[in-house]
């Protein structure tokens, strides 16, 4: 059984999609350890809450500095004995300290197909905000490993939905969580955790455990 930690910063429904996937039983072999907020505001606290789970608030602005807040982070990851991270909606940047520390182990959903819409100033609503500008007739999902850049690591899995004509940010927004995010997101922490990903420069495999 591996120990997950689920970071989050607002909303919480991808945090909801993997409670309700274990509690399901669709996501086997994880125990959602620790939540992990960078606010104290974060809805997403509530839920972890209702679902028993406990929670921990790393807050980068009540530290003097990044270096502080991140060996915070990295003592109580450790103090757990965490074995895999799950970014779901969080908007701090990982330190590149955690993310050596968890190599191959930290996954982050981000709300668009990447590489169209990432990196730098491409976040939430944001995305959807530029993907409707720009005319894309196809939206979605992507899971990937985190690296040491903004939405730069290896893509684990993607999941695409039409754009409809009358969409605004909000309705694409709504429709990508439900049928993007929230599907592969933990299909994608259940590769993780049976170690069925096989990862070469930008290239991830799944490996086939069946034969
Ligand atoms: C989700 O759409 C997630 O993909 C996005 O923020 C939202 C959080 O919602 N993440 C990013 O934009 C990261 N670059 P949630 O708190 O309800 O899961």
């Amino acid at each position: 059984m591996k120990k997950l930690a689920v970071f989050v910063s607002g909303g919480g429904t991808n945090l909801q999609a993997i409670i309700d996937a274990v509690a399901a039983q669709t996501l086997t072999n994880v125990e959602i350890a620790a939540v992990f907020s960078s606010s104290r505001k974060a809805y997403a606290l509530e839920r972890a809450a209702k679902a028993r789970i406990p929670s921990f608030c790393y807050v980068p602005k009540e530290y003097e500095n990044n270096d502080l807040f991140t060996e915070a982070i990295l003592e109580k990851l450790k103090e757990l004995n965490i074995d895999l991270i799950a970014l779901a909606g969080y908007m701090v940047v990982l330190s590149p300290k955690i993310v050596r520390e968890f190599q191959n182990r930290v996954i982050n959903i981000h709300p668009s197909l990447i590489p169209a819409f990432c990196g730098k100033g491409n976040y939430g609503i944001h995305v959807h905000e530029n993907a409707l500008a720009r005319g894309v007739k196809l939206a979605g999902a992507t899971t990937h490993l985190i690296d040491d850049g903004t939405d730069t690591g290896p893509i684990v899995m993607q999941k695409a939905i039409p754009v409809l004509d009358d969409d605004t940010p909000e309705t694409l927004q709504k429709r990508v969580m439900a049928e993007c995010e929230h599907i592969i997101l933990p299909q994608t922490i259940q590769l993780m955790a049976d170690e069925r990903l096989s990862v070469e420069g930008h290239r991830v495999r799944i490996i086939d455990n069946t034969r």
